[in-house]
């Protein structure tokens, strides 16, 4: 086996300890890395995009650099700038050059995190397209920056998020690996759970990840609520403290109310959703940790 094989199974490892399943999306990401190729990570919010971003920095042992894409990230945000004091006292140099979020990946090769691309002004989008192809950037007054070995640009987009967003240029798509994730099994929810929350209390993890799997294919939704709403389920929680439904179902609203959507079919509210979701995850078990509400 080469060596290069050799560090892509480290990287593969240290990935998956850090990341519940998607071993498939892992080994892409690290054949793309292994051949210098920028990925892309399509998928809805909470399905552990920035997580596995995250994960990659760390087991590659670079730094993490992140930005967050909004109309008000231009280029020069992303490049870098001049200190107007500096520059009167020192002229146009390096020193006297603030770099920006995609300048200091390049320098320190690192992992540039470009969150929420599809939200980023066309502008900025070809700045880092030059970026993607050549490795380098013009600084005005000092030139090229070529991209020291390591540099990997990472970006991601949600396709459901449709407020305030471009679609991404074709050009844009043509030099990246695309990954699509979508929410994972209610198995691989438990464990990403207990990982998050280093809680053992089964009994709650398993109920608050049931009742995100059947928002998640609810015929009377637009979208579901996520993983991470099982996660801060289980934080409102004290361990073994007794699962009142009138309690829970005021701790669930306050966590998954806002996360999920009615369609506009659906006569009812979000609120009145999850009430019904939370008596039908209760209805599975006869446990004495539950207290019923009284039928009136
Ligand atoms: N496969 C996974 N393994 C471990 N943790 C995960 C996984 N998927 C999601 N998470 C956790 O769920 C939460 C949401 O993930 P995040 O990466 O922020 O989602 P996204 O960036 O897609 O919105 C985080 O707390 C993250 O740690
Ligand atoms: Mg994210």
């Amino acid at each position: 086996m080469s060596k290069g094989n050799q560090v892509s199974k480290e990287v593969l490892e240290k990935m998956s300890k850090l990341i519940v399943g998607r071993r498939k999306e892992l080994e892409l990401i690290v054949r793309a890395i292994e051949k210098d190729l920028p990925i892309i990570i399509e998928g809805p919010v909470g399905t552990g995009k920035t997580e596995m971003a995250k994960a990659l920095a760390v087991s590659l042992e670079r730094p993490f650099i992140r930005v967050d894409g909004d109309d008000s990230l231009t280029s020069i945000k992303l490049k870098g700038w001049y200190d107007p004091p500096l520059v009167l006292e020192k002229g146009f140099s390096r020193d006297t050059f603030i770099a920006g979020p995609l300048t200091e990946a390049m320098e320190e090769g690192g992992l540039f995190f470009y969150n929420e691309v599809n939200r980023a002004p066309s502008e900025t989008i070809n700045a880092v397209l030059t970026a993607l192809d050549e490795k380098l950037i013009t600084i005005p007054q000092l030139g090229e920056i070529q991209a020291q070995q390591g540099f990997i640009p990472v970006f991601t987009y949600n396709p459901q998020d449709t407020v305030a967003t471009n679609p991404l240029p074709k050009a844009f798509y043509d030099r990246c690996i695309w990954i699509n994730v979508t929410h994972q099994s209610l198995d691989e929810m438990i464990e990403i759970v207990k990982l998050r929350t280093q809680s053992t209390d089964e009994f709650l993890i398993r109920i608050s990840c049931e009742i995100v799997e059947v928002t998640l294919n609810h015929s009377e939704l637009e979208y579901g609520s996520t993983v991470r709403g099982a996660i801060q389920l289980v934080n409102l929680y004290k361990m073994d403290e007794k699962i009142d439904e009138i309690d829970l179902l005021d701790r669930a609203i306050s966590v998954h109310s806002r996360k999920i959507r009615c369609k506009t079919s659906s006569r009812k509210t979000e609120e009145r959703i999850i009430e019904e979701i939370i008596s039908k995850v209760l209805s599975r078990y006869d446990d004495s940790r539950i207290l019923r509400k009284k039928e009136d």
